[in-house]
């Protein structure tokens, strides 16, 4: 994968392959070890702009940043109404942050429904007045969204110019319709088309799971980076992959990760979430699905750790 650094409205990402926003994932552990492994830049989980301006107690963990993380601070926004993105940009709770990303890809009926994430590629001037909403903080400020809706319906072209129009910095393209969720082909002609509508940095998204996908989608996409998703979600160490890092030991990552999550989120959280992420991690590997079973059947955190030990990742 050819690597460069992105000026993000003069914020310079170390290189051109980021870990992608994932609800119920990229929590601040998560974050900051794939920004360890080589990410250039790394998003939090999408986060309600309504939620964040009534404070709701979720959102605070959400907006967790570890101490120790050395990269940009970037959070992701989603919401549908421009007053309560303004207040959630501009609030005490964001100021942290060096980047906000719009959600206008989500699929998910409820949000959509709500007239957020992937409903505003069919209201762009709902969509620019949340752009420019998110801009009153005076923050960089990127957008994530969707070929279109439907194959019938591919609007990433104009979806980005109307981004850069707006005041956007960079923008992801989720090379996948609403409809397809996370499922099927990537379509490289929309995001080329997105890519040679506009001169801000444009980022490619959709199945980059090892290096040589990575280079297909920059290829043939003419794009300036990519975003991995679920890749990073089964592998983090695709970041050193890409990015011409040596092989981590990938035990001591898994055992880090472990305690770092329990520390910071306690140990419940940590043994259901860690439990989970280690059958991510060792699919496909020998006795996985064994593996897979024991590890669902795991009750404390000291078998976890033990299990973790003898497994081949
Ligand atoms: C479990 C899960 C959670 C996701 N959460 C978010 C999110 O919070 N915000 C967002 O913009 N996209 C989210 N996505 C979409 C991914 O960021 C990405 O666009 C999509 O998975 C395609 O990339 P991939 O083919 O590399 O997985 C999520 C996807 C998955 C599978």
């Amino acid at each position: 994968m050819r690597l460069k650094t992105i000026d993000i409205g003069g914020l310079a990402a170390p290189n051109n392959v980021f870990l992608a926003p994932l609800a119920g994932y990229t929590n601040a552990v998560f974050r900051e070890m794939c920004l360890r492994l080589g990410a250039g830049l790394t998003f939090t989980e999408m986060v309600s702009a309504k939620g964040l301006c009534y404070n709701s107690k979720n959102t605070e963990e959400l907006l967790y940043i570890t101490p120790s993380y050395g990269g940009i601070k970037a959070v992701q926004l989603f919401g549908g109404d421009p007053e309560f993105m303004e207040r959630a940009a501009c609030s005490e709770h964001i100021a942290p942050f060096d980047l906000i990303d719009i959600n206008m890809g989500c699929p998910v009926p409820k949000i959509f429904n709500n007239g957020e994430g992937s409903a505003l590629l069919a209201d762009m001037p709902r969509a620019a007045a949340l752009i420019r909403a998110c801009k009153k903080s005076g923050k960089r400020v990127s957008v994530k969204f969707r070929t279109g809706l439907s194959a019938g319906k591919i609007v990433a072209a104009d979806f980005a110019k109307m981004c850069e129009d707006s005041g956007a910095d960079m923008i992801t393209v989720h090379g996948r319709t609403r409809d397809k969720i996370y499922a099927g082909e990537v379509d490289f002609g929309a995001i080329a088309g997105a890519k040679a509508a506009v001169g801000i940095p444009v980022i490619a998204n959709g199945g980059v799971f090892c290096d040589e996908d990575a280079e297909r989608l920059m290829n043939e996409t003419g794009a300036d980076g990519v975003m991995v998703a679920r890749g990073a979600m089964y592998a983090p160490w695709i970041f050193a992959e890409l990015t011409g890092g040596g092989p981590p030991d990938r035990r001591a990552l898994v055992l880090k990760q472990l305690e770092d999550t329990a520390a910071l989120f306690g140990e419940r959280f940590a043994l259901v979430f860690m439990r989970k992420m280690a059958a991510f991690y060792t699919k496909g590997k020998k006795g996985s699905s064994a593996l897979r079973e024991r590890l669902f059947a795991c009750d404390g955190l000291q078998k976890l750790r033990q299990m973790i030990e003898e497994a081949e990742f």
